[in-house]
């Protein structure tokens, strides 16, 4: 055998036994018509369907750029197009790939983040609603106006597990907490996908970033992550594992190294545990030219060496890249490459396009009429201002100032983000017309009654606010009899490459509140921003907080909903707000120590900070209403089990304030001891309820097997005898009821 052919025919043949004998459920007559278009294919029009540029200049005025991408497509070197986007674009575009010998159609990507043409309340926001419904519903306009708009697959959800504020992204998912984290996964990808792909209201969804980007060091875009197997696999893992399980057509890899190695070209991630351990048949993209970055890591000599380490580590679509265009039909002939690796990853995307009816109709998602019905529908505007107020946090109301009576007559609207617009659309918005984003201070003035006023202050910018500016609106603030002060970051201070050394609100913005706090007028302050942010001053101070994170084309209304009443809120923390810098990470879920600190007189030798407390600012699952429940009659249905059997836990809710009101009671449970250090507590299970003032509800969790799992230290899933405690609580630091029961076996 030629030498040449040793090394990728070990390959394939690690490939091929590694391949579990049973891959999630396909269509055979799907991969009988991939197979036989497969053979028809020349080694260059494979590579093709693995090559994705961005489109932006193919809908441009003529260039040189637009004359290149088209003569690629029509000799079928391209697969997939991203950021070409409307029916007219897409039909143009789409009708250039049918002009290639094979006619193959082209997938049109998306990063259809949180909305198309609405844009709904940023993901970490929806995710503090914990209203796995409202998630999903919000997912599947966003797929309907896309998939109306000619797209076929957006680049969401981001299911990274974010634990560190001072990183951007943190915005774009779903928190800190692997449970909520994975259910949350769950409800968008069948949110965008229904229950089958292939319909003209769902669009393929991306499982991204894999993995465990969310850890970066330092909070820093795109930098290395080290972490344990072990942490891995508790932790970042669990929501990729629900996407993959809730049948998520796609994934994308991430930027950053995993241990040295980088996610694109790491093939324990891709092949080992996606492919082979999860029977993955979906296919994988690469981020952004993270293939052709590899060379920048240290990874890989150069382009065509960063190919080769790309494709055999699994990752089948090379996103602006070149990579695979310009080198692997070279890498297959000179022997470095097995043809079956690129088989593997022709037929994975091939299989999505037979799937979604492309062969069948290429311009299928490319229909004018549908556009012009679906795009701009009322309907979605109404669901987006749902989602915005389930999605507001309430973390202080001192006094219960709000929800705000009739009789304050006089109301300022002050601070810098008083008339946003822009801010309140936040990072990844597609095609969002800004200007009919409904600011805070249009949503007020729409709610106002006949004999109340607003005043108006902008006092400066998020970053800077002159004396003048300040005077100003401290002689506004004089005017009225309450003050709502908008303050936080601009839509550019959190998302993709807005990692922030220091996390505290922007600017002269706490001078600004000071300076009002002085004129003794009740301040409600809205705080819009993408992460966590620290605001000591304010949360003393301050008679009420209202976190809105940016909520989105019905910001203005939703906030105003919640400040005169017309809405409760409901919402909880789906991340820890840090008192310091220094604390951070600092997420609940954390593991005692052998030294811990519980409130002891003396704090020698124990795990505290000479300068700091341990808590948080605002714990995980915090977030208060404008009613009050109370909870009682905790009962196990046993109080020893072994894994085949669970125990019901039940308790009452009630409803004990005046305003009708919904709670999310949170289950969490403390494996006390085990062959590894177990968390203090992690959340695993939730119920949101609504309850009528005096209502009282009976809610029962179930715990099973499955909850009383864990990875061991050989990564092996599993469970272990011994005692768990029971926590239910209205936060993860607000246990108002526990008890405990033994796993005997
Ligand atoms: C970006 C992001 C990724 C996005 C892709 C396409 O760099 O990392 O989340 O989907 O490029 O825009």
């Amino acid at each position: 055998m030629n030498r040449n052919l040793i090394y990728p025919t070990l390959v394939f043949f690690l490939f091929l036994c590694s391949v579990s004998t049973f891959a999630q459920k396909t269509d055979p007559a799907i991969s009988q018509k991939v197979d036989q278009l497969l053979k028809q294919m020349t080694i260059e029009e494979k590579v093709g369907q693995l090559n994705q540029y961005t489109g932006k200049a193919l809908t441009g005025p003529a260039s040189e750029k637009k004359n290149d991408l088209q003569t690629e497509i029509v000799n079928g070197w391209v697969g997939s197009m991203l950021n070409v986007k409307g029916v007219k674009n897409t039909r143009e575009v789409q009708a250039m790939a049918l002009k290639s010998r094979l006619k193959i159609p082209l997938l049109f990507g998306l990063d259809v983040i949180h909305g198309y043409e609405v844009t709904f309340p940023i993901p970490l926001a929806e995710a503090a609603s914990w209203d796995l419904g409202a998630i999903k519903q919000a997912a599947h306009v966003a797929a309907e106006e896309a998939a109306a708009s000619g797209i076929h697959w957006t680049f969401a959800p981001m299911v990274d597990i974010a634990r560190d504020p001072r990183w951007g992204r943190i915005m774009e998912g779903a928190g800190e907490d692997p449970y909520l984290g994975s259910l949350i996964a769950r409800a968008r990808v069948k949110g965008f996908q229904g229950e089958k792909l292939g319909g003209t209201d769902a669009v393929m969804a991306c499982a991204k970033h894999f993995a465990a980007y969310g850890a970066a060091i330092a909070g820093r875009d795109y930098a290395a992550v080290e972490m344990s197997d072990h942490e891995l696999w508790q932790t970042y893992l669990p929501p990729f594992k629900a996407a993959a399980e809730a049948g998520v057509a796609t994934f994308m890899n991430s930027f950053n190294t995993l241990n040295g190695i980088p996610a694109t070209g790491n093939s324990y991630l891709q092949r080992d545990i996606l492919k082979n351990k999860w029977n993955y048949n979906g296919f994988i993209v690469s981020d952004w030219n993270s293939i052709g970055e590899m060379s920048i890591w240290g990874y890989a000599n150069d382009l065509k060496d960063a190919a080769e380490k790309a494709i055999i580590a699994g990752s089948d679509m090379d996103m602006e890249g070149s990579a695979y265009r310009k080198h692997l039909v070279q890498l297959v002939k000179e022997g470095k490459v097995a043809v079956a690796l690129i088989d593997d990853a022709v037929k994975r995307i091939l299989y999505k396009k037979f799937e979604l009816g492309l062969f069948d109709d290429p311009y299928k998602f490319s229909d004018e009429k549908r556009e012009q019905k679906v795009i701009k529908n009322p309907k979605n505007r109404t669901i987006a201002r749902a989602m915005a107020r389930k999605s507001i946090v309430l973390l202080k109301n001192d006094a219960d100032l709000l929800p705000l009576a009739k009789t304050a007559q006089t109301i300022a609207v002050i601070g810098p983000l008083a008339k946003a617009k822009r801010d309140m659309a936040g990072s990844w918005i597609v095609n969002a017309d800004t200007v009919s984003t409904v600011s805070l201070y249009e949503g007020l003035s729409a709610a106002v009654g006949k004999n109340q006023k607003l005043l108006f202050a902008g006092a400066g910018t998020a970053l800077s606010s002159t004396d003048a500016e300040i005077a100003e609106a401290v002689a506004t603030a004089r005017q009225a009899d309450v003050v709502v002060l908008a303050l936080g970051e601009t839509w550019d201070m959190s998302g993709e490459s807005k990692s922030r050394a220091d996390i505290h609100l922007p600017g002269d913005q706490v001078k600004l509140f000071e300076a009002i706090q002085k004129t003794g007028k009740p301040i409600i302050v809205t705080l819009m921003a993408g992460r966590p942010m620290i605001f000591n001053e304010i949360a003393d101070k301050a008679a009420a907080i209202l976190y809105t994170w940016w909520l989105g084309s019905e910001a203005g209304n939703a906030i105003s909903d919640v400040i005169f009443g017309n809405y409760n809120p409901s919402a909880k923390l789906p991340v820890t707000f840090p008192r310091a810098m220094g604390q951070i990470p600092i997420y609940y879920g954390q593991t005692n120590t052998g030294r811990p600190y519980t409130n002891q007189k003396n704090k020698l030798y124990l795990s505290v900070y000479i300068d700091e407390e341990n808590t948080p600012r605002y714990a995980f699952g915090y977030g208060l209403s404008y009613t009050k429940f109370s909870y009682s009659d905790l009962k196990l249905s046993k109080s020893e089990i072994t894994d085949a059997d669970s125990v019901v836990l039940s308790f009452k809710l009630t409803n004990t304030g005046k305003y009708a009101g919904e709670e999310v009671a949170q289950l969490y449970l403390r494996d006390e001891v085990a062959s590894i250090v177990r968390p203090l507590k992690e959340l695993k299970d939730f119920a949101k309820v609504l309850l009528k003032p005096g209502e009282s509800k009976l809610i029962s969790f179930v715990i099973n097997k499955e909850k009383l799992s864990f990875y061991n230290k050989d990564l092996k899933w599993i469970t272990e005898p011994g005692v768990f405690q029971v926590m239910l609580g209205s936060s993860s630091d607000q246990i108002l009821l526990q008890s405990k029961f033994t796993l005997t076996r």
